[in-house]
């Protein structure tokens, strides 16, 4: 009874690590290269017999179908990706490589296993593609949210990556009848995040006096749903869902990033207010607009909520407050986080855009 995660040393992946450890205990075995997102320390201390972690990249071939061949999992979770879209504008081939190749070559070697296996075993088995809303591409102020049916439009490398991985996970259902899911969830906030995201750059500037960079107006919309609602959409969706459908997941919680800003200084204000007595909406600063940026993202959801019974249970007044808790209280993890690689993406982002 194993299950083998890819990235599980990333963001979503630990905190779905740390909830299977507590909630199901049943073996899991991640593989993860551990690239400048990837934190084993965000599972230090787990039980041994319980978790492991692999360090190794999805795409090696030969690595791959020995873990398969070694574990013998009734499960694959790949969560395993290059996810952030300001990276993907500087360097897409890390991009192609990872989110594109390296799916193929784990549906390969799941392909492989697959074919090995027989009885229960064949019947039980999954591969749980996690992905995300980006894929559907950008909407109008006035237009209905993203079903399923919404037809492929991505914009960046990031989402077009990730919409050539869906493809291939999509095809190896219809061709090999590989029991595949997908999900395509909305954007995540939560502890544990990696501070060149939205939320937890604002939390960590904030707290620190430096500026808040806001690309272009701020009027741009995001649908924020707080980590333990995806993760458990995911373990929703692995037990309970049907082979070959794809399910949205998003947090019926749709912002602008001004409101988002606005509302993290709200709390940093209550919570650790500046010297000066001053809010730290002074911090904010608009810098130059993302190339290609998505105008808004909004999920409809109902699809998960019908036939799974999920949907999510945190508002984003609370998540946002604990989140903000976690990154003041986390000294540690923060100030081990903020390594040169964290600070040369700062130089060469931000340091160009305020040219
Ligand atoms: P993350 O960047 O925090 O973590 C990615 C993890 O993948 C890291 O641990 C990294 O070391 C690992 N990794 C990268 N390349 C690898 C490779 N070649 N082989 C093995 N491991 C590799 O990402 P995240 O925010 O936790 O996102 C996880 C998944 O969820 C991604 O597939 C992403 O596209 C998707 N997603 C993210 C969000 C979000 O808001 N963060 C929303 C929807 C979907
Ligand atoms: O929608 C799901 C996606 O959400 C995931 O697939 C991606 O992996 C994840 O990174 C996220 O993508 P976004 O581009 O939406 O997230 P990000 O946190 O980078 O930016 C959120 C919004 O905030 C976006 O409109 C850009 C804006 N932004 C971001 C940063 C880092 C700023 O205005 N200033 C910033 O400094």
């Amino acid at each position: 009874m194993t299950v083998i995660i890819t990235g599980g040393a990333g963001f979503i992946g630990c905190n779905f690590i740390l909830e299977w450890v507590r909630e199901i205990g049943e073996k899991i075995v991640n593989l993860d290269k551990l690239t400048y997102a990837g934190n084993p320390e965000n599972l230090a201390g787990q039980d041994p017999d319980v978790y492991e972690l692999i360090q190794g990249d999805i795409g090696d071939a030969e690595l791959v179908k020995d873990l398969l061949n070694k574990h013998q999992p009734w499960a694959i979770l790949n969560l395993a990706a290059e996810s952030h879209v300001d990276r993907s504008i500087y360097s897409p081939a890390d991009f192609m490589r990872t989110n594109v190749m390296g799916t193929f070559n784990l549906l390969e070697a799941t392909r492989a296993y697959f074919g090995s296996l027989s009885g229960k075993g064949k019947e039980k088995f999954r591969f749980l593609h996690v992905s995300t809303d980006e894929v559907y591409g950008s909407l109008a102020p006035n237009d209905p949210p993203f079903t399923e049916e919404t037809p492929y439009s991505p914009n960046s490398p990031y989402s077009a990556s990730k919409a050539a991985s869906d493809h291939l996970v999509r095809a190896y259902f219809k061709t090999y009848d590989l029991p595949v899911l997908t999900t395509n969830c909305s954007n995540n906030y939560g502890p544990r995040q990696f501070p060149e995201k939205l939320i937890p750059l604002m939390i960590l500037n904030g707290a620190s006096g430096a500026e808040l960079p806001v690309y272009g107006d701020g009027l741009q919309a995001r649908d924020w749903i707080f980590v333990m609602d995806h993760v458990r959409a995911i373990r929703e969706v692995l037990f309970k869902g049907t082979p070959g459908e794809t399910y949205n997941v998003g947090g019926h919680e749709e912002r602008t990033n001004m409101e988002v800003v606005l509302a993290v200084c709200a709390i940093l204000d209550e919570l650790t207010p500046r010297l000066d007595g001053q809010s730290r909406t002074v911090q904010i600063k608009h810098v130059k607009d993302r190339p290609g940026h998505d105008r808004r993202y909004a999920i409809d959801d109902r699809k998960i909520q019908m036939s799974l019974g999920f949907s999510p249970q945190w508002s984003f007044t609370e998540g946002l407050k604990m989140t903000v808790d976690w990154y003041l209280s986390n000294t540690i993890w923060v100030e081990k986080v903020k390594s040169g690689a964290y600070r040369q993406w700062l130089d060469l982002h931000y340091g160009q855009k305020d040219k």
